[in-house]
This record gives C-alpha cells, structure tokens and sequence, in this order.
C-alpha cells in the first residue's frame, strides 16, 4: 500500500502522543512518526509502559506502533522526511524576565522553529499544536522565512482541545476541530491537506476553519471559558457555606437552563492542570500588552478566585480541627489533578500539601496513578510526607482525610472500616462533593463537603 502522508510531531507528551496515536489509527494509509528530545520518554512510547496513564491509549498505541506510528528521538531525520509536521512542544508560564509569571515561554517553540529550517530541504507545512499566544504563528514564520530560500513553509494553526482522562474519547469524537491558516491560495491549499487528514473520521461539519489570529485565539478563550465556569460556582460555594444553600442544587437549578447547561459546575477544590492557568495569564498578558486593562482584571480574576478557593479549602480545615494541625496525621485522597490521569501538574493537591506541611501536618498521600510524580512535587520537603496507595492503611492512625481529586474508587470504599482505624474525632474533608456526606456523618465524622453545610457531631 502507497502512504498518503508523512506526518512528524515534534514533542511526544500528553498531546503529541496521543493525538498522533489517533491520526495513525484512523488514518492506516499515512505513517505518523513522533519525536521528542527527551530519549527516556521516546523509549518509554515504545515500551509496554507508556509515559502517561490515559484511559484506552494502551490498546490505540499496540494497534499501530511499528506499523504507521513510529516514536523516535532523531529529530533532524523526522524533518528531512516528513512533509506535514506538527509543533506540539510545551509552552509553559514564563519565570524570568519580562513577563515573568504571566506570558508564555515560547523557547522550546522557537527552537523548534530554527531546527526546521535548518533540517528542510522540500516543502512543508507547519502545524501548530501546542496552545500559543496570538500571532505566535507570524513569528514562526518570520524566523522559517528569514532563513530559508524560498517560501517552503505554510503555517497552520490546530490547537487541541482535549482533556487528559478523556483524551481518546475527545480524539475519537471531537466537538470540533479547528483549523486556521492564511487566507491565500498556498494558505487554503495547506489548510484542505489537513483537513482531509481529519475528515477520515471527523464528521465534515465538526471541522471548523477560519483565519490563524482566531484560530489561536480560540484556544486560550475556551480555556479562559471553561475555567471561567469552575471560578464563578467555586465563588458562589463560600456564599453557599455562608447561607445554608447547597451548592449542588444551585448548579443543578442554574445549569438545567439549556442556555447555560449543567457541565463543568462542579464545585471543587479548585481546578488544576497544566492549562488552565497558564493560559488565562497568556491572555491576561496580552490584554495588558493591548493596553486592554479592564479586560485583562476581569479574566485575572478568574485566577484569583481559584487560588482563594485553594487557600479557602485549608483555612477551613485548619478551622474546624480545633485552629492547629501541628503534629495532626492528614490522609490526602487523590493527588492528581482530576480523576482518571496521572498528572499533577499545577494539581491542586500540590498547593493544599504545602499548605498543610506549613501548618505542620503529617500527610499521608495516596493515589492510584499518581504517587509517582507526588512524590516529585513533594521532593525536598518529604520528611513529613508518606505515600500508601492502599487508601485503608493509608488513612489509619490519621486524624483527618481530605478527598481532593475526584477518583471513582473514593466513592466505593468502606467507610466505616476507615473510620474505625481513625483517631477521634475523625474528619472528613470533601473536597470534590463525591462521598455520601449523610452515611458518613451517620458513622461518626464530622464531615465538611464545599458549598455545603458541614455535618458536625459537636
Ligand atoms: P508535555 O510537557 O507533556 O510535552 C511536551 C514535549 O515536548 C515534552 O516531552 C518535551 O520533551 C518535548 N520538547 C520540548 N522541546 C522540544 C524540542 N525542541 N524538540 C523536541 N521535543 C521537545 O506538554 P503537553 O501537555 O503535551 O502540552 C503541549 C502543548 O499542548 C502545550 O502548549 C499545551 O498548552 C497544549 N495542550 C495541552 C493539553 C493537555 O491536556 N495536556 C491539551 C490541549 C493543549
Ligand atoms: C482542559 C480542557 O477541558 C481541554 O478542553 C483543554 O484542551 C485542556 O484543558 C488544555 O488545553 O490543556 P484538562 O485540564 O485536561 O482539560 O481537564 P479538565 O477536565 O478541563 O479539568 C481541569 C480542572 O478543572 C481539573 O482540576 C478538574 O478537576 C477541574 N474541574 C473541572 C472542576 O473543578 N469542576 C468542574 O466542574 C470541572
């Protein structure tokens, strides 16, 4: 069989892994190549122990690899070979210089860009993947313009919208897909290769295309949007803590409006991930840039009601355990930053442990997928922190248990055999509103769920 297309991602990680596992699934007649320029990750792609936890990839990967997915770490090759190349490298917050704390560190972007250039010696089209600033794209092609000797470069942009734990459901069946590129004849052209990738499984009406500035700046609006929706519940949970409601049945009031909908208005410790964050202070950023000051306050807070939600959650617990954890045993269910991943990245989970290591607690930390990279976090500030994936021995001899990532096996534990093993009174802090808040208080905790009455037996 003759390959259609020659496809190379540059950056083997939550995205590029899996997005190129899916491209090379659906589309048996292209060969997907992906390269990172960490060796250990490319070995672990290529081993039965894949770098990420994520629901249903396993099966995806061993169906393809060696056939039309190759992972590998020579990078120059895969340009010289491949003639649609996406860019799917990290662009984290800035932590230096000018824009330190807000902006994105597009360096891996950049160097990306000049090693293009370098390696090329045909036609290709540049795909960005990875979550960028508006107008990142007239940069890259800037820097491949400059450099090379004719116009052999199209840039497209085609953010990714997927989200970890669900990433093979959301590639499977996208709401959409996004594609944005110049509006010119060479612009169009690239811009139809890309769709016709997508169409061997996206339904045509769910591509969606349009000029690059949008198209990039779609992606930081969803996020901005979505984590918009966590803020504004999380902020009505103190009021509701305050008056007696319940915030479960306000989101539930609110989201049967079909106008509004009733997803992401789950009340939680706050949201984490490598995302969110990071991209409403790139648009907080370039608002400033614009000299848009009223708009980036009003995305800033977002933000801020996050990090009080986070700071909100220990001061309650601190609250209700007498004013001092100091020397107290701590139980921490759930260390990633959402069920059904092993990432922590920006977690929530990493911010209350400090908080309570601050405070002086003992944890006990305990995750089905997550320890691992827990205890990387944590590293330096380990001598007070213990990691038990079994959640009954993690909790025995503990004082309180605090349940901060929403795992399903949280909700099927036996919780009057973890009561017994506490020291009394024992807690119960819910942070995700997943446990039966009446069994528990029937047992004998004095439970505190968010937004919510807590159930007291003093
Ligand atoms: P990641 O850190 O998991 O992966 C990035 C990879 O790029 C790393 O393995 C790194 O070694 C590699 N890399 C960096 N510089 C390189 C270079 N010069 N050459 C080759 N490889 C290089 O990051 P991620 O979570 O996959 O995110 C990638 C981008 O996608 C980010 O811009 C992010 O905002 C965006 N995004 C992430 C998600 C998500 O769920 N994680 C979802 C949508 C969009
Ligand atoms: C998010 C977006 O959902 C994706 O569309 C996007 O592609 C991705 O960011 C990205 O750009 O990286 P992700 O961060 O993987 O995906 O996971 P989400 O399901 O969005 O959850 C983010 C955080 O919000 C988690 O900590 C989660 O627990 C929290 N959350 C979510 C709530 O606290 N309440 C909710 O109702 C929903």
């Amino acid at each position: 069989m003759e390959l259609k297309k020659k496809i190379l991602c540059i950056g083997a990680g939550y995205v590029g892994g899996p997005t190129m596992a899916m491209i090379a699934f659906k589309c048996p007649d292209n060969q997907v190549t992906v390269v990172d320029i960490n060796p250990d990750k490319i070995a672990q792609w290529n081993s039965d122990r894949l770098p990420i936890f994520e629901p249903g990839l396993d099966a995806i990967v061993k169906a393809v690899r060696g056939k039309n997915l190759f992972f590998s770490t020579d990078i120059e090759r895969g340009i010289r070979e491949n003639d649609i190349i996406f860019v799917s490298v990290n662009t984290p917050t800035k932590n230096f210089g000018a824009g330190s704390g807000m902006a994105a560190d597009l360096q891996y972007w950049e160097k990306t860009a000049r090693q293009i250039v370098e390696h090329s010696k045909s036609a290709k089209i540049i795909i960005e993947k990875s979550t960028l600033p508006v107008k990142t794209a007239q940069a890259m092609e800037r820097i491949l313009k400059v450099n090379s000797r004719t116009d052999r470069f199209e840039v497209l942009s085609n953010p990714e919208f997927l989200a970890e734990g669900s990433a093979v459901r959301d590639l499977e069946s996208p709401d959409r897909i996004l594609i944005g590129s110049h509006r010119t004849p060479e612009g169009l052209k690239a811009q139809e290769a890309l769709v016709e990738i997508y169409a061997q499984w996206v339904p045509r009406d769910r591509i969606l295309t349009c000029d690059i500035w949008s198209s990039e700046l779609s992606k930081l609006v969803s996020n901005a949007f979505l984590a918009q929706r966590i803020s504004s519940i999380n902020a009505i949970s103190k009021l509701c803590e305050k008056t007696g409601a319940d915030v479960t049945q306000v989101a539930k009031a609110v989201g049967m409006d079909h106008r509004i909908g009733n997803r992401f208005l789950n009340a939680s410790v706050g949201f984490g991930g490598s995302c969110f964050q990071k991209d409403i202070l790139n648009l907080v950023y370039l608002c400033r840039n614009y000299g848009l000051d009223e708009v980036a306050d009003y995305w800033e807070g977002v933000v801020k009601i996050n990090n009080h939600q986070k700071e909100r959650f220990v001061l309650n617990m601190l609250n209700a355990m007498f004013n001092t954890l100091a020397g107290k045993k701590i139980c921490i269910f759930g260390f990633a930053f959402k069920a059904d991943t092993g990432d922590t990245r920006e977690s929530p989970a990493i911010f209350i442990s400090k908080r309570l290591l601050e405070e002086r607690a003992e944890l006990i930390i305990s995750d089905p997928k997550a320890l691992e990279n827990a205890k990387v976090d944590l590293s330096g500030i380990d001598q007070r922190v213990n990691y038990i994936e079994d959640p009954y021995e993690a909790a025995s001899g503990t004082h309180a248990v605090a349940v901060l990532t929403e795992w399903d096996l949280f909700k099927t534990l036996d919780f009057e055999k973890i009561f017994n093993s506490m020291v009394r009174p024992a807690f119960i802090f819910d942070g995700r509103n997943i446990l039966d808040h009446q069994a528990l208080f029937q047992i004998g905790f004095n439970v505190y769920p968010v937004g919510k009455p807590a159930l007291t037996h003093f």
